[in-house]
Parts: C-alpha cells; structure tokens; sequence
C-alpha cells in the first residue's frame, strides 16, 4: 500500500561515503531536495484539483487528512504548505518503513496525482483549535510551488472511517 515515491528521496546508498561525511546522510530524504522535476514545457501548466478528501475524527490532540490531488496539465507540481481553520498548524508528512516524517513538500507529477492515504502521504493537523467532529467540514488551504492556493472543505468521518479503494 505505501506508494515507493517517497523512496526516491531517499540517498542512494553511498556506504564508503556516508563514513566519510559522519553519517548524516541518513536524514536528508525528508524533501530537501530542490529538484522538482518541473518547469514549464510546451505542454502547458499544472492543473490541480482535489478530491476524496476527508479527515477520521480527531480522537487526540492531533488530526490526519487525507486527499488525492490530480494534475492534468503537463507540468509537475508540488504541495508546499497547508493551513487550516481547525489548526494552528498544518504540516505534511510521508511515511517511510512504517514511520512518518515531515517532509518539505511532495511532488504533484504531471498528468498524475499525488495521493495521500491512509498509511502513507497524509496531512498531520497539529495544535487543533477545535475539536472537529463527525459531520462537520474542515477549511484547508493548500499551497503549492507553482499554482495558485486550492481551499477545501474536508468531511470529518468516524475514527475508524476507511475509503473504499477503486484500485
Ligand atoms: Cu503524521
């Protein structure tokens, strides 16, 4: 189920050089990369939208959100940050081997789509200003490197809510 995008993040194994260069290169896969593999080609600009949003109700201090932005334009993208009226802060975070980490941003491919699921991409609402609860919406905003901010109303859905997948 965890997409392998996130691994490409990832060093390459440099075994000889990582000693050399005292092991730091461990944590670099977290989106410091500024390769964003995009750039306007002749095939014109991203087009975004979002969809099969929603957020399992909070059952802690914390909240995920979960979405699917698609690109049917023909350059690449990336979500670079979020903010919400749930939450005094929204970070974006990937899961790699079980564990979730922020990351800077993630790539949005051209003439494909970023998805953030359950177990993999999500969005993590930190310092809830709000309970949200089953029922009510959520306002984001997501903001990205190239095109302009998309707002969204997430569905809250029970705790234990999971979408059914098409694939
Ligand atoms: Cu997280």
């Amino acid at each position: 189920m965890r997409r392998l995008a996130g691994r490409q993040l990832l060093g390459r194994p440099h075994a000889f050089a990582a000693v050399a260069v005292a092991g730091v290169l461990a944590l670099t896969g977290c989106g410091g990369s500024d390769s964003d593999g995009s750039g306007s080609g002749p095939d014109g600009e991203a087009d975004l939208s979002v969809g099969s949003a929603y957020m399992p109700q909070p059952v802690s201090d914390m909240a995920a959100g979960f979405l699917v932005i698609s690109n049917k334009g023909g350059t690449a993208d990336r979500l670079t940050s979020v903010s919400s009226d749930a939450a005094d802060r929204v970070t974006v975070h990937e899961t790699v081997d079980g564990a979730m980490q922020e990351v800077d941003a993630l790539g949005i491919p051209a003439h494909g789509s970023l998805v953030l699921e359950s177990g993999g991409n999500h969005l993590m609402f930190e310092q809830l200003t709000r309970k949200p609860k089953q029922g009510q919406k959520v306002s984001v905003e997501l903001r990205f490197a190239h095109s302009d901010p998309v707002t969204v109303e997430i569905p809250v859905k029970p705790a234990t809510y999971t979408p059914k997948h098409g694939h």
